[in-house]
């Protein structure tokens, strides 16, 4: 290690993700970046089988301190939690006033703002900073959201534009606001990514149960949607894993793979902090909702006797292209819904916590790098250009013209798989919303009776002003409710 310092960066933890983000730093102009894992042994690979990085490992927090440049910059890149904590108490240690720590895991954003407030405490910035697009993404070029304070984002602003993904020429990181609010954005965009990846899986799904098209059939009409309008990197892969064949078996492995679907928790936290603001999201949280039901084995097995419907369903061969057209129509709009969803919870958020997120400049970063990029985020940064102030986003005029267009589509699919016996909760969920939305009259009429019936809760009146109670246990007559008790 040289006596005077020499990195501008340095990356703490070095798993694959961790590992591959160093290099990324390393293989840009202008960035020396130190390294440091807690088993010297990660280090020791990473060094030696990346020579060309020209990484300077420290063998413990001083030594990573001491070959920075000040503000001395570290990337956290350990599994959110504890972890993380250790790892901050350990900088802090070795960090002075003026240096920036970054959390590059995916931390809940209340835990960033507890932690943000507590680093700052010590004068050293604390930036949560959402980095998304897997392992590869972190070596060739995440999108990065980054919040933290207007200071960090001086020093920090562009070493991470250095990395970033480039979209339609422009670096998908942007400074979304302060303390939690990178990784709340980094939330809503699991929170999309699990919606979409449900609704893709239902197209799926309808196709194959409705049609018999092989996975690999079915792997076509992905790849061909994939040229139009539902162009994603979420389509891309599916169209892979779809054409994919078990070595083992000669299977489609697609039929190989236990239903059963796993989640390390952000799209249940998109969820959570939805209903705390009181946002309904409903494709996450059926895309949420349908992972936990594919993991409980024993209730499945205790159900799977149940009746499905008495009529046997499939699509005539005749049928078959003009079914697959319904599908991708009802795709589309569901995917709008969903993200016209997320872009509610961020405004809410932002509303909630103080930040000035400009959704504009969230859907631009989202263009590249993340899992959820797709052709898609242009057009929403094209309906934000044109109106920042979108009361709903599915109400801008192009994702208006695509509903219109697509709504008959939709609910022939929601309808065949209600018949069919086929579970499309993203499908029909998002499809109740977009019809909620636009009812002139609810139910939630009645609602408010039966809540003011047995908890005079009261209610408003569609024809004048003011609170009202009915008298239900008297006379039931109605009361201004100031005189309500
Ligand atoms: C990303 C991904 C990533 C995600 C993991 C686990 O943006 O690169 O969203 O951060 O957390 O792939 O996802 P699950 O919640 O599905 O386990």
């Amino acid at each position: 290690m040289s006596d005077s310092p020499q990195a501008n960066i340095a990356v703490v933890g070095l798993a694959v993700m961790g590992s591959n983000l160093a290099r990324n730093l390393a293989s840009r102009e202008g960035n020396t970046v130190a390294v440091f894992n807690r088993s010297w042994s990660k280090t020791e690979t990473l060094i030696t089988e990346h020579p060309e990085a020209g990484l300077i490992a420290a063998k413990d927090y001083q030594e990573l301190a001491d070959s920075l440049t000040t503000p001395r910059t570290a990337i956290i890149m350990v599994q959110a939690g504890k972890g993380t904590d250790a790892v901050i108490d350990e900088l802090t240690k070795v960090f002075e006033p003026g240096d920036i720590i970054v959390d590059g895991g995916n931390a809940l954003f209340t835990d960033t703002i507890r932690r943000e407030k507590a680093v700052r405490e010590t004068g050293i910035n604390f930036v949560g900073a959402g980095i998304s697009g897997g392992e590869e993404g972190a070596l060739n070029g995440p999108s990065i959201m980054p919040g933290g304070s207007d200071e960090s984002w001086v020093t920090l602003g562009p070493i991470l534009t250095s990395i970033a993904a480039v979209a339609e020429g422009e670096p998908c990181v942007t400074h979304v606001g302060h303390d939690g609010a990178g990784h709340f954005v980094k939330m809503i965009h699991n929170g999309i990514e699990y919606a979409d990846m449900q609704l893709i899986a239902e197209a799926y799904d309808l196709i194959r149960r409705g049609t018999g098209k092989t996975p690999t059939e079915i792997a076509d009409i992905f790849t061909e949607w994939n040229k139009g309008d539902l162009e994603s990197y979420l389509i891309e892969i599916t169209a892979e894993v779809l054409r994919q064949n078990d070595a083992e078996t000669g299977k489609p492995l697609v039929d190989v793979i236990l239903d059963q679907a796993g989640a390390k928790g952000t799209g249940a936290w998109t969820v959570k902090s939805a209903l705390d603001l009181g946002i309904p999201v409903s494709g996450i949280a059926e895309a949420v909702f349908a992972r936990s039901l594919s993991s409980k084995p024993a209730q499945r097995a205790a159900a799977a006797d149940l009746p499905g419907p008495s009529t046997a369903w499939a699509v005539a061969p005749e049928d078959a292209d003009a079914f697959v057209e319904d599908v991708r129509r009802a795709l589309y709009a569901s995917k709008i819904v969903a993200y016209s969803q997320g872009f509610d919870e961020i405004v809410a958020g932002a509303e909630e916590y103080g930040w000035n997120i400009q959704k504009g400049e969230i859907a631009k970063i989202w263009r590249g790098g993340c899992i959820i990029r797709a052709r898609f985020l242009n057009r929403i940064t094209d309906a934000y250009a044109e109106n920042p102030e979108l009361v709903a986003l599915l109400t801008a005029p192009f994702f208006r013209d695509v509903l219109v267009e697509g709504q008959e589509a939709w609910r022939r699919v929601v309808v065949a798989a209600t018949q069919s016996g086929i579970p499309a909760p993203a499908f029909s969920s998002s499809l109740a919303y977009y019809d909620g939305l636009r009812a002139e009259r609810l139910p939630a009429a009645l609602v408010q009776g039966q809540r003011d019936f047995f908890g005079a809760h009261t209610y408003k009146r569609v024809d004048k002003q003011g609170t009202f109670h009915t008298l239900w246990s008297g006379d039931r007559t109605e009361i201004e409710a100031t005189d309500a008790h």
